[in-house]
C-alpha cells in the first residue's frame, strides 16, 4: 500500500529537481508530520538545508519547490511558514481514501519486508541454578518484542536463549545436591534456586574440604563423567521448569526449542582457538591465549586483549560467543545477529564483533551483528531495583504484585465483571503494565521501577491503551444493542471533517512506518510512543465528536469505522510488543 509519506516525499523531490537541476535528486526533503495540526498535516524541512547549497534565502528556496510542487488532488493547501517550512495540508478526500485503503488492508499498511532475512535473536539467556530477577526482564521483554516485530515483516526470526549452563559454579552446585541427597540424579524438585545457589556458595567460602571436592567434581563434569552429567543436566532441567513458568506468566514466546545454552557450544571451542591461531590472530600474554581486536585500547594507548583460553586451558565467556557466532552464521544462516543484553556487555560485544570481523567469520556485509543494550532499573533511591530487605528482587514475585495491584486498581473502578473475567482482566493488565513500562522508556537508559504510574490509566501506559481498546469495544456493544451491525460499518464511507477525526487518521497511516522502524533501530519504545499517540488522538476525538449519537447516519458509521480501525491497530501494536487486549475492564 503506498503510503503518504512516502508520496509527498517523491513529490516534493520531483519539485526539487524541476526547481534546482538534477544535482538536487539526492536532496531529503525531511518530511514529518506537522508538530501543530493548525500548520497542516505535514511538513517539509528541507529548504533550509539547502538554501546554502542553491545560494538563496531559505524562503525563496522554499517558494521555488512549492512552485513546482505537483500534489494535485492530494493536498489542497501548501504554506511556507517561518524561515522555510513547507506546510502541508491533505484534502480531505483523499485522505479519507488513503484511510479506507488501510480499513481493507490485513496487514493495517504494514508490508512485509521487501527481502526477509534470517535474524538470529538471542535474549533472556539466564543463568541455570539462579532464579530469573529483575535483570533479566529487561532482555526477556525487549528481546519479545523484537522478535514479534520482525517475524511480523516476515522475516524468519530463530530465538536463542544463550542459557548460562556451563562454567565452574557447577562444581559446587552439584557437590551440594548430592550433599542435599540428589546422589543419582533422579528428579526432585528444587523449590528455590537462589536458595540453593547461595547455600552451596556459602559452604564453598566456609568448607575447605567442600570447596576441594567442588573443584574435583568440575574436572569430572569437564571430563564428562555420566553420573555428574546427570546432576548437572537435573540442574539444567529444574531450571528450565522455572524459566519456563516465567516465559509462560510473561506471554514470552520462548520455548526449550530455543535453548542453546553455553554449554552446547563446548565441542566447538577447541576449534575456534585453534582456528585463530590458524588465521593468525592469537598473541600469548601472561601464558593466556588472546585476541587484540584492532582498535580498542586502554587508556594509556595499549592494545585491549580478549581472552580465549586462559593459562589453565580453560575457555572463557567470550570463546563461547566466538563460537556460538560461527554457529549463528554458518549452521542458522544469519543474516543478522542480534544481542539483547545490558549496556554494560558493551565492550564484550564490541570486541567480539570486531574480533569476528578480523578473522573473516564474519567478513564483509555477510552479516549484520548488533548489540541491543538496555539500561538498569532502578527503584525510587535511583539506586538498581532491590527488595525493601535490599535483596534482588524475584522475578515471580514481582509477576504475583503486578497481579494484585492491578486487581486492586481493578476492584477500585467498581466494574461488573464476574470473578473469573476479574482475574484475566487483571493478569492482562498487570503484566502488560510491567512490560509496556519496560518497553516504553528508550531502552539505553536506565528507568525508574515505579507501580503507581505503570498502573495509572492516565499517560504513556499500558492500562491506557488497554483503556482505549475497551472504551471502542464497548461502543460497538452498544451500537450492536442499537441494531447496528459490523458488516455495514465495514464499507461504510469515511469521512473526515472535524479536525479530531483527521488527527486519528493520519495517525492511523503511520503504522505502516513505525513497523519497520522499530525493526531496523531496534527500539520497541517507538511501538510505544506511536501507539499513545494514536490512543490519545483517539480520546480527544471521543471528546469531540459523538459516535453514536452523530448528526445522521453516515456520520456515525465513518466514526465507528475509524475507531474499529484504530481498535485493530491498538490491539496488533500491542500484539507486537506482547501485550493482550481485553474487552472489558
Ligand atoms: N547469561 C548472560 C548474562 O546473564 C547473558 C548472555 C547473553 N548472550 C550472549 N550470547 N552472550 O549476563
Amino acid at each position: 500500500m503506498p503510503d503518504v509519506t512516502t508520496l509527498l516525499s517523491e513529490r516534493l523531490s520531483a519539485a526539487v529537481v524541476n526547481a534546482f537541476g538534477d544535482a538536487y535528486a539526492d536532496a531529503d526533503p525531511l518530511l514529518s508530520r506537522a508538530a501543530n495540526p493548525k500548520f497542516g498535516d505535514y511538513q517539509a524541512n528541507l529548504a533550509m538545508g539547502l538554501a546554502k547549497r542553491v545560494g538563496a534565502p531559505p524562503r525563496d528556496v522554499a517558494a521555488k519547490i512549492v512552485e513546482q510542487l505537483d500534489v494535485e488532488g492530494v493536498c489542497d493547501d501548501v504554506q511556507i511558514a517561518g524561515p522555510g517550512f513547507i506546510n502541508l495540508t491533505l484534502t480531505p478526500a483523499f485522505l479519507a481514501e488513503q484511510v479506507t485503503t488501510l480499513a481493507n488492508d490485513d496487514r493495517l499498511g504494514v508490508e512485509r519486508a521487501e527481502s526477509p532475512q534470517t535474524v538470529v535473536v538471542d535474549y533472556s539467556s539466564p543463568n541455570v541454578a539462579k532464579e530469573m530477577h529483575v535483570g533479566h526482564l529487561r532482555s526477556t521483554i525487549i528481546g519479545d518484542a523484537i522478535a514479534r516485530v520482525l517475524e511480523s515483516l516476515g522475516h524468519k526470526v530463530i530465538r536463542q536463549n544463550h542459557l548460562g549452563d556451563w562454567g565452574t559454579q557447577f562444581g559446587m552446585l552439584i557437590e551440594h545436591l548430592i550433599d542435599l541427597g540428589f546422589d543419582d540424579g533422579s528428579q526432585h524438585s528444587i523449590a528455590d534456586l537462589n536458595e540453593l545457589y547461595q547455600a552451596a556458595k556459602k559452604k564453598d567460602d566456609a568448607d575447605a574440604a567442600f570447596a576441594e571436592r567442588a573443584r574435583q567434581r568440575v574436572v569430572k563434569l569437564q571430563g564428562g563423567d555420566e553420573a555428574t552429567l546427570a546432576l548437572w543436566r537435573s540442574l539444567i532441567d529444574e531450571s528450565k521448569r522455572h524459566f519456563n513458568a516465567v516465559y509462560q506468566r510473561l506471554g514470552v514466546g520462548l520455548s526449550d526449542d530455543d535453548v542453546a545454552g553455553e554449554s552446547f557450544y563446548n565441542d566447538r571451542l577447541a576449534d575456534v582457538v585453534g582456528d585463530l591461531d590458524s588465521a593468525d590472530c592469537l598473541k600469548e600474554s601472561q601464558g593466556a591465549r588472546v585476541v587484540f581486536p584492532e582498535g580498542f585500547n586502554d587508556r594509556d594507548g595499549n592494545p585491549l586483549p580478549m581472552i580465549v583460553q586462559k593459562s589453565d586451558g580453560g575457555f572463557l565467556y567470550a570463546t563461547t560467543d566466538l563460537a556460538a557466532a560461527r554457529f549463528r552464521i554458518d549452521d542458522l544462516h544469519a543474516d543478522r545477529v542480534v544481542y539483547v543484553t545490558d549496556a554494560r556487555q558493551r565492550d564484550h560485544f564490541a570486541m567480539l564483533f570486531a574480533t569476528l570481523k578480523q578473522v573473516g567469520w564474519a567478513a564483509g556485509d555477510r552479516v549484520s551483528l548488533e548489540h541491543v543494550p538496555f539500561g538498569m532499573v532502578l527503584g525510587p533511591d535511583k539506586k538498581p531495583y532491590k527488595t525493601r530487605e535490599g535483596g534482588t528482587v524475584r522475578l515471580v514475585d514481582l509477576l504475583d504484585e503486578a497481579e494484585q495491584r492491578a486487581a486492586d486498581v481493578i476492584a477500585k473502578k467498581g466494574t461488573d465483571l464476574d470473578d473469573a473475567q476479574r482475574s484475566a482482566v487483571a493478569r492482562a493488565v498487570g503484566i502488560g503494565a510491567l512490560k509496556y513500562a519496560d518497553l516504553s522508556n528508550d531502552r539505553v537508559k536506565d528507568y525508574v521501577f515505579d507501580w503507581e504510574r505503570m498502573l495509572a490509566f492516565e499517560g504513556n501506559t499500558a492500562p491506557y491503551l488497554q483503556n482505549a481498546y475497551v472504551r471502542i469495544r464497548s461502543i460497538f456493544r452498544k451500537a450492536a444493542s442499537q441494531g447496528v451491525g459490523v458488516s455495514r460499518v465495514d464499507h461504510a464511507a469515511i469521512q473526515l471533517e472535524e479536525s479530531a477525526e483527521r488527527s486519528v487518521a493520519l495517525a492511523l497511516l503511520q503504522f505502516g512506518q513505525v513497523v519497520p522502524a522499530v525493526a531496523s533501530s531496534l527500539e520497541p519504545h517507538r511501538l510505544c510512543t506511536y501507539l499513545y499517540d494514536l490512543a490519545s488522538a483517539y480520546h480527544k476525538f471521543y471528546e469531540a465528536c459523538p459516535v453514536l449519537t452523530a448528526p445522521d447516519a453516515a456520520t456515525r458509521d465513518s466514526r465507528l469505522r475509524l475507531s474499529a480501525l484504530t481498535a485493530d491497530v491498538l490491539r496488533q501494536g500491542l500484539e507486537l510488543l506482547g501485550i493482550d487486549v481485553v474487552e472489558q475492564m
